[in-house]
């Protein structure tokens, strides 16, 4: 388990397969993750246990007697739609694969036999997904600042960044008469809006100079990891358009829909707004924090990304009101 777990109650992950060998190198591989793991030679087995103990993460085999992997995973989908599910297939056979993503709507596959380093990662990202799942569907805002926290943890340099992000976003939607439920909806979108980030590799996250395309791509799929969670959690709609859309910029130019201008939710520009000029005025890998004065000047200049009247209203209100740490 990595440190951005510290403190929290340890993930429960089950292991199925009907081969003892396979369970016993899975052992020794997560022995020391602090994960609880749970190591069953039978699906049917497994199934009960699901009954009993709340598993974050199962990770199973395909073929096995009596039960394939495919039809146990979409068992184990309506008896725990929140446990994550990832089929380990003991060849490279796609077909399987498929099967499993679209049967029991399986989180990832990974082949037999397997490389530890992926499938200990592969696992941290389940686990993380579960923790994700289950704080967005807890309508508990201190919850949501704790997984923003265990994001962050991902890359210190944006430490604190989501609260001031949504205090910033709140100011500026009180500053021109949003009301309720908007401004909660704006609030929490603003606190996880870079939730899916925790699917980022964290050298991704943290490297201090230009990215190369493939691995900018990788970074632009944080909107979209994060909305897929936040709307199976069922969080309104506003909230999931600030996770979604809070890359997109004015001229269209954005990601991930190219939306342009309007066609842009409000919430979303709003949180757009915070975002950049908090990017801007906190220290980064790559350059120091800019100065309140020269962070407005060079948020005017980015011509095309935000909407323009509302960084009116941002500098003219809510710049006055906040002092940069
Ligand atoms: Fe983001």
């Amino acid at each position: 388990m990595s440190d951005t777990d510290a403190g929290k109650i340890a993930a429960t992950v089950m292991f199925v397969d009907d081969e003892a060998a396979v369970l016993s190198a899975l052992r020794r591989l997560f022995q020391e993750t602090g994960y609880n793991c749970i190591f069953c030679p039978s699906p049917v087995e497994a199934l009960e246990i699901v009954l009993k103990k709340k598993i974050w993460v199962v990770v199973s085999d395909n073929q096995m007697p009596g039960m394939t992997g495919i039809d146990f995973l979409s068992k184990l989908r309506s008896l725990s739609p929140d446990t994550v599910r990832i089929m380990m297939t003991a060849y490279a056979n796609l077909g399987v694969a498929i099967s499993a993503i679209n049967c029991s709507e399986a989180f990832r596959f990974i082949t037999k036999p397997w490389d530890n380093d992926e499938l200990l990662t592969l696992v941290d990202e389940a686990v993380a997904r579960y923790d994700m799942l289950t704080s967005m569907r807890s309508r508990d805002e201190l919850l949501y600042r704790s997984l923003a926290h265990t994001v962050e943890l991902k890359d210190p340099y944006t430490r604190g960044h989501c609260d001031r992000v949504a205090d910033y976003a709140e100011r500026l939607a009180v500053a021109i008469g949003v009301e309720e439920p908007l401004i909660t909806c704006i609030r929490h979108g603003s606190i996880l809006h870079d939730c899916g980030k925790i699917g980022v590799p964290e050298e991704v996250l943290n490297f201090p100079g230009k990215l190369t395309l493939e691995e900018f791509e990788i970074i632009k799929q944080h909107p979209d990891w994060g909305t897929q969670v936040a709307r199976e959690a069922g969080l309104p709609e506003a909230v999931v358009n600030v996770i979604l859309y809070h890359h997109e910029r004015i001229d269209g130019s954005g990601y991930p829909a190219g939306l342009e201008g309007a066609s842009i939710p409000l919430e979303a520009r709003i949180a757009a707004i915070a975002d950049v000029f908090d990017a801007i005025t906190s220290d980064r890998p790559y350059r120091k924090g800019n100065e309140l004065e020269g962070a407005l000047l060079i948020m005017d200049k980015l011509d095309g990304v935000l909407d323009k009247d509302l960084l009116a209203i941002f500098k003219a209100k809510v710049v006055p009101e906040i002092t940069i740490g």
